[in-house]
Parts: structure tokens; sequence; C-alpha cells
């Protein structure tokens, strides 16, 4: 059975990363040749690097999800040089694949780190504009944020194709669970598998629990920007999610529940909680390209937890 992707011609950037590995792995799948360029080849933050890559690689299609990402402790140490690196990859990207004779359309990942800090639930993307972000990912929301006006004035002054994705928190196997760039799926479920270990009695944990966030397998969100590379071309973000809101109490509960970790969980409200709320409206993306996520929260908790178990050493690296 041929494919939209058949012989094509794919840049990956990020393509070796959390996310990346399964895009990558899905095009290959259909039929895509898929190039997956690695930071210490391709350091995308310098002038000049984003066009050689392409005028080597000769794309249809970019995907571009190379960026610098991590928890809100990895956002409150390093918010000049989150927001200077994702600013300035997305930027060299996006330039490079207007004048690239090759590249057809060029695929952003936003973040949902990029809306207002109250924005009204569930998330539209209409209300990306409305308001300042939390501020612990703002830096980081915010760079990505500018990326979606890049390619919307180049495709008003230039007529480049472009579709600009906005995940909602991912998780998945093959996650990062080093504490220094971990999110709190990752760092939850080792730090109870290691605590039931060391027959700990309690562990701590950030915040209050009272915030609330909506998570994305990674898969569905691989499936997602699959299609939409193939079947979406707009200047509107199209968000990407699941429709279920959970605290993070009750989503740190069930990871201590799922890994059989039965010792007390200490809150400490004078760590930040992040956003309050997170829930994004996914009907965009089920009317635009006919997506929507399959996989039920526990049964991707499963998975994650069990990849984790059997894959500790390469789990806790920090790369
Ligand atoms: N994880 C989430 O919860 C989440 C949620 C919403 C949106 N997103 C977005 O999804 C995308 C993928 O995230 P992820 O979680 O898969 O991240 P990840 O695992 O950290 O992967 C990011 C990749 O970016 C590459 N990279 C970093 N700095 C680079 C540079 N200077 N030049 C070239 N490449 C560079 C790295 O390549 P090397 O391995 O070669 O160093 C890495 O593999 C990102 O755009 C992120 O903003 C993620």
């Amino acid at each position: 059975m041929t494919t939209f992707w058949d012989g094509r011609r794919v840049v990956v950037t990020g393509g070796a990363g959390f996310l990346g590995r399964v895009v990558a792995g899905k095009l290959e799948a259909l039929g895509a040749n898929v190039a997956v360029p690695r930071s210490r080849d391709h350091d995308l933050t310098v002038p000049g690097v984003a066009e050689r890559l392409l005028a080597d690689t000769q794309p249809s299609h970019v995907v571009h999800l190379a960026a610098r990402v991590g928890g809100i402790g990895f956002n409150q140490e390093e918010p000049a040089s989150l927001y200077l690196s994702n600013l300035l990859m997305g930027t060299h990207m996006i330039e490079a694949a207007r004048v690239a004779p090759s590249v057809e359309k060029t695929v952003l990942i936003g973040t949902v780190c990029s809306y207002p800090k109250f924005t009204p639930v569930p998330f539209r993307e209409g209300s990306l504009w409305d308001g300042y972000p939390e501020e612990t990912n703002a830096p980081y929301g915010i760079a990505k944020k500018a990326h979606l006006i890049h390619a919307q004035v180049n495709r008003a002054q230039y007529g480049q194709r472009f579709a600009y994705l906005i995940p909602t928190n991912l998780y998945g196997p093959g996650d990062k669970f080093h504490p220094s760039v971990s999110h709190v799926i990752p760092a939850r479920i080792k730090r109870c598998v290691e605590a039931k270990e060391r027959g700990e009695q309690k562990i701590e944990v950030w915040g209050t629990g009272t915030a609330s966030r909506e998570y994305l397998y990674v898969d569905d969100a691989a499936e997602a920007i699959v299609l939409a590379s193939e079947l979406y071309e707009s200047s509107e973000p199209v968000n990407l999610g699941t429709n279920r809101e959970i605290t993070i109490r009750e989503t740190v509960e069930l990871i201590a529940q799922m890994v059989g970790y039965d010792g007390e969980l200490v809150w400490d409200p004078t760590k930040p909680d992040g956003q309050p709320r997170r829930r994004v409206d996914p009907a965009r993306a089920e009317a635009e390209f006919g997506w929507r996520a399959q996989m039920p929260f526990e049964q991707g908790l499963r998975h994650t937890i069990d990849w984790y178990l059997a894959n500790r050493e390469q789990a806790d690296r920090l790369n």
C-alpha cells in the first residue's frame, strides 16, 4: 500500500528525543526517508546550521521538535537559556525552511506553557494571547509562541506553508527521568520506585497538589503530528489534548498506588504549583485532521511505569 509519505524526505529536528523518536519511527513506517540531526553535529541555535542541514538533506517536510525542555525546577534555574535557545532554534529553522527550495511544509510544535496563566478551561486556541503565562514557564512558553507569529507572518508575506500544534503535557515510555529535566510523571515514578526499594516511610512532593494537568500519551501526540504534517495547513494553531483534567495530587497518588509505594506523601506548599489549571479543547484537531487521543490515562501510566522498570539505567541518564 502506498502512502503520502512514500519516498518523501523529512527532517525531524529533535528526532532523537522523547517525542521525536516516536514521530520519526511513525514516518519511517509510512515509507518516509527521515533525517534526524543531532545537536552535537547540528546545533540549531547557531546561525547557518539550519540552512546547511536543509541544503544537505533536501526535505519536502520539516518537523521541528528540537527544544530544551524540563520541569518547573529546570525552568526556574535556567530561564534565560531556555528562552534564548528555544527562540533561536525555532527562528533559524522557520527561516531556513522558508528559503529552502525543497521544503513544502514546516511543522512546528508549541506548548501548553504558552497559554495565559488564568486561561478559561478548556483552553481554546483563541485564548493564546489573552494574558501572560504562568511565571515559571513563561520564558519557554513565550519563546515558543513567538514561532507562531514568525510562521504566520511568513505565510502572509511569502506564502510559507506550516502547521503549528500545541500539545499539552506529554508522558509515556522513553520519557526523561533524570531529576534535572524530568516532568511530574517521570519524576514521581522514579521517586516512588526508589522510596519503595529503600523502605522510606515518606516522600516529599512539590506544591499543594491542587493544580490540575492534562497528560497526553507520547504515541497519541506523535500520531497527531504525522497526520497534521500531511493534512493540515493553516495560520491557526491546533491544540492536542485528551479532554481529561486531573490534579497533581491525584496523579501522584495514582503513581504511588501503581508502583506499590504505600508510604506517606508530604506536600511542600513552599514550592511552586505552576499553572493552576490545564486542560485544552482538542476539538479543532478532530475537525481539521481527524485526530483524537486514544490512550486511557491509567493504561498509559502502566506502560510508562513498566518501561521505566525495564529500562532504568537508560531512563535515569541525563540525555
Ligand atoms: N515533553 C513535553 O511534555 C512537551 C509538551 C509540550 C510540547 N513539547 C514540545 O515537544 C518537542 C519535543 O519535546 P521532548 O520532550 O521530546 O524533548 P527532548 O526529549 O528533550 O528532545 C529534544 C531534542 O531537541 C534536541 N536539541 C536540543 N537542543 C538542540 C540544539 N541546540 N540543536 C539541535 N537540537 C537540539 C535534542 O537533540 P540531541 O538528542 O541530539 O541533543 C533532543 O533530542 C519540543 O519542541 C517541546 O517543546 C514537549
